[in-house]
Order: C-alpha cells, then sequence, then structure tokens
C-alpha cells in the first residue's frame, strides 16, 4: 500500500476546499459518481490532454486526429459486440433495494450493505439478493420528436468506434499507410452501478485513445512498441516510477476483442488500479464494421499489391484517472516552522498555475508594478495575480493548487525593478531582474525535472 500522507479523502477535500473538482449537481444532492471541474481542476486537465496530443500528434508524423460522434449509428455497437457484450453481472437486495455488482461482492472490494450491521452484501440478517443478472453499460436514448416512434441509439461507451467507422474515409484524406494511427479525446458514457473512488470511475468520462493500424505480421512489435512509449510518458508527467507498473491480463480477463491487453496500473490511494490500457486488438473490429456496413475496410498496398485487413494496437487512456494519478502523486505535507502546509509537488508544466505573482502590501505602487510584470508573463504561461491577504497565507494557496514559482514585488523592486522568486519545492528565494523573468521562468519550465518526493 501507498508509503506517503496521501488519501483519497485528503485529495477529495482539498479538491473540494480549492474549487478543483466537486459533485455535480450539488443544490440537488449530487448525482452518483458525476464530478464538476472548476478553474484550476480544468487547468490540470487541459494540461494533460495537451501533452497526449504533444506525444501522439506532436512528436510523431505517423498519427492524425479525428473528432467524431458521440451518438453513432445503432448498427456500430452491433458490430462492436458492445450490445451483446458489454455488461456487468448485477444483483439486487430485495430487502434494501440496493443494486451490487456479482462480482465485487468479496472483501477486496469492501463494498457494504446499507443497512447495519456494516457487513458485505448477502451476510448481514436480512439480505436477500437475487440472482446475478447481466446489465448493459450503454447509456440508451431516442432519436425523433416521439420517443415511442424514435429509434434508440446510445452514448458511446467508448471513443475507439468512431475511429474504426471513419478508417476509410481518414485513410483517402490523410495520405499515410500501415503503420499509422488515428487518435481522438472526447466523453463516453458507462452507466457504471460500482460506488465510485471519487473520480477514479465516473459515468461520464473523457478518454484519450489512439488506434495504430499495423499490418499484421507486425502487431506484437508495435504492441511492445506502444507498453513503453505510454509509460515513458506517464513517467515524463513527473509521476514517480515506483507508483508505476505494466500488468498483463490474464487470458480470461482479455476483453471480446482483445489477443493481449496490458495495463498501465499507478498506485493509488486506494491500491494498484487500471490508468490505461493497451491492447492489441487484432483485425476484429475493422473485420465486424465491414461485414455488418457492406464496406471493405482495408489497406491496398499498391508497391506490393498485397491487400490486407489492417490489426489495430489501442493504448486507451482517461483524462480523469490521470488526473488523480497526477494528483494522489504529488499531493504532500510538510512542516514550516511549526506550520503546517499542504502541497502539491506537480511537475511544473502539469501545474494548473505556473506563476504567481503577488505584491507584498496593497499600496506604494507595488499593485501597479505587479500588474505589469504579470502582463509581461501571462504571454509565455499561465498566471495569476493575488494581493489578498498576508503574503504566507498567499503562499499556502499557491502551494495547495500546486503553483510552482510565486513572484513576489516589495519596496527594493521599485528602486531596482527585480523581485523574488519563491520556489515551492525547495522555498529558496532568488532575486531576479524584471526584463529577464520571463525567459528565466521558462527556462525552469523547460528544466528537467523528478518528484522531490522521491527523494523525501
Ligand atoms: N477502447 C478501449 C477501452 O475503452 P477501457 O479499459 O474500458 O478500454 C480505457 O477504458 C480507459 O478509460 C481506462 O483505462 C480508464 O482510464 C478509462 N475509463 C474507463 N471506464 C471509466 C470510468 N467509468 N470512469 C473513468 N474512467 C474510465
Amino acid at each position: 500500500m501507498p508509503d506517503d500522507a496521501v488519501t483519497m479523502d485528503k485529495i477529495v477535500s482539498l479538491c473540494k476546499r480549492r474549487g478543483i473538482i466537486f459533485p455535480a449537481s450539488e443544490i440537488y444532492g449530487g448525482i452518483a459518481n458525476t464530478y464538476d471541474y472548476g478553474h484550476y481542476g480544468v487547468l490540470l486537465k487541459r494540461n494533460v490532454v495537451d501533452a497526449w496530443w504533444q506525444a501522439m500528434i506532436g512528436d510523431r508524423d505517423d498519427i492524425v486526429a479525428l473528432d467524431s460522434a458521440i451518438i453513432q449509428h445503432p448498427r456500430t455497437w452491433e458490430a462492436s459486440g458492445h450490445l451483446a457484450g458489454f455488461t456487468d453481472p448485477l444483483v439486487d437486495c430485495r430487502t434494501c433495494g440496493q443494486r451490487f455488482r456479482a462480482d465485487h461482492l468479496d472483501a477486496e472490494h469492501d463494498v457494504r450493505c446499507p443497512r447495519k450491521p456494516s457487513v458485505l452484501p448477502g451476510q448481514g440478517p436480512d439480505c436477500n439478493l437475487t440472482e446475478a443478472r447481466e446489465f448493459n453499460l450503454m447509456f440508451e436514448t431516442t432519436i425523433g420528436p416521439v420517443q415511442e416512434a424514435g429509434s434508440t441509439v446510445y452514448l458511446r461507451p467508448e471513443t475507439a468506434q468512431g475511429i474504426f467507422l471513419d478508417f476509410k474515409t481518414v485513410l483517402g484524406f490523410a495520405r499515410r499507410k500501415p503503420p499509422f494511427g488515428i487518435a481522438q479525446v472526447g466523453k463516453s458514457f458507462r452507466n457504471e452501478i460500482t460506488p465510485g473512488n471519487f473520480i477514479f470511475r465516473t459515468l461520464e468520462f473523457e478518454q484519450m485513445e489512439m488506434e495504430y493500424f499495423v499490418p499484421p505480421d507486425d502487431a506484437h512489435r508495435w504492441y511492445l512498441h506502444w507498453l513503453q512509449a505510454r509509460m515513458d510518458w506517464y513517467e515524463r508527467l513527473g509521476i514517480r516510477a515506483d507508483h508505476l507498473r505494466l500488468r498483463a491480463h490474464e487470458q480470461d480477463e482479455l476483453s471480446h476483442y482483445s489477443s493481449a491487453t496490458s495495463d498501465v496500473e499507478y498506485l493509488y490511494p486506494i491500491g494498484w488500479q487500471e490508468l490505461e490500457g493497451i491492447a492489441n486488438r487484432g483485425n476484429f473490429d475493422l473485420t465486424q464494421h465491414a461485414e455488418h456496413s457492406g464496406e471493405k475496410l482495408e489497406y491496398f498496398d499498391q508497391q506490393s499489391g498485397e491487400r490486407y485487413v489492417p490489426h489495430v494496437i489501442e493504448p486507451a487512456a482517461g483524462v480523469g484517472r490521470a488526473t488523480l494519478a497526477l494528483l494522489c502523486d504529488a499531493y504532500d505535507e510538510d512542516d514550516l516552522g511549526g506550520e503546517a502546509r499542504t502541497v502539491l509537488k506537480l511537475h511544473p508544466q502539469m501545474a494548473p498555475v505556473k506563476v504567481a505573482v503577488l505584491p507584498l502590501v496593497r499600496k506604494d505602487g507595488q499593485p501597479e508594478l505587479a500588474h505589469e510584470v504579470r502582463n509581461l508573463l501571462r504571454r509565455r504561461m499561465q498566471t495569476e495575480y493575488d494581493e489578498g491577504g498576508s503574503i504566507g497565507r498567499r503562499y499556502r494557496r499557491q502551494d495547495e493548487i500546486g503553483t510552482p514559482w510565486c513572484v513576489t514585488i516589495d519596496h527594493q523592486s521599485l528602486e531596482d525593478r527585480t523581485v523574488t522568486v519563491r520556489d515551492r519545492d525547495t522555498l529558496t528565494q532568488d532575486r531576479v531582474a524584471i526584463d529577464t523573468l520571463p525567459d528565466v521562468l521558462a527556462g525552469k519550465l523547460e528544466a528537467p525535472w523528478t518528484s522531490p518526493k522521491l527523494a523525501a
């Protein structure tokens, strides 16, 4: 189990206190497993997504971007196997009316009966569980003005299928040949009934998925390539290597489409859990959609005269889970001269705000100079201006959202146009000339970084 100060309760409470992430529909008492992201949460999540796009299309030439529809033709889900097979086994309790996952009734999952005594479902004196029934996780809705006359459609449970449906179109436009990939980021929806662990498992969530189309004989090689590339990516976000691992699925765990899958797992406060799945999907999806649609979904190599259905390697990541891993990995508590501090030791490139500009006092021309400094920096990086409260309180506020540098304007700044730069992790304060400040901070932002929690 984890060895540092972080617990899920502390993350939930920090996120709520600082408006990073909080329960949705709160004025109506909330809605199960659904959360909203506030200002700092949006900035943090955007940094995760930007880093993913950078790795997929900024750093490579063999992947193109796509943004496909959430509601696709209903036959999509017949072909993909989701209509028949995307189910969880559920049981209902006839006494308390609660619904549980039949495969989560054991001590390991620690799901509790809502009645007293607090026991595992089925173990209380009044528990009366039904037989397990398969329950499809897709949300249904209807197209058309009248529900009865409309046709049933589904909110996508994964972004991947839109990529397969557009394979032929993209191949035509993108002037690429296998190996090449199509990447997309977007919301997916699953009717999860499991009590969630904060944003770990939610009803709607953003996925970052890439389908990499390869000649069949090269599939295993590319599978291994993506396992390594994705592990490296999480380390580049600053996540400690000893809190990351790859776990290969057992044969009986594999999804219906997969011949091999490994999960990138992170050591969350709730234990090792999946961050991302990397699957060798073979030619399952293209073959299924070709059969159901009547369209040929294959690649013709004009040079060799060879025609084949590409195999697919799929790294599929969750934005929420990566964001939660960053928060857990960065969370720390320390003691500053007798005063407790909560701090997010995030990689500076992931931090929602890179620099806060703080006038020491709200007079003597300091706020005016601070605004000038802020305007100098804001085009280069996300900045924030704060003049409310003591300087100590303002530092604490920035520490809690993970701001790596605080720039303080004091009386000396007005005399010699220098400021102090306070480092979130080392707590050092360096004097820097205002003219050079944007370049100094930009240099720090690009510098190699490892989590200070490693040294602790
Ligand atoms: N296209 C393959 C696919 O969707 P998955 O393992 O079911 O595979 C991929 O999902 C990733 O999406 C997961 O590793 C996880 O990060 C994220 N994810 C899946 N279900 C989720 C949920 N209910 N809430 C939050 N994230 C979820």
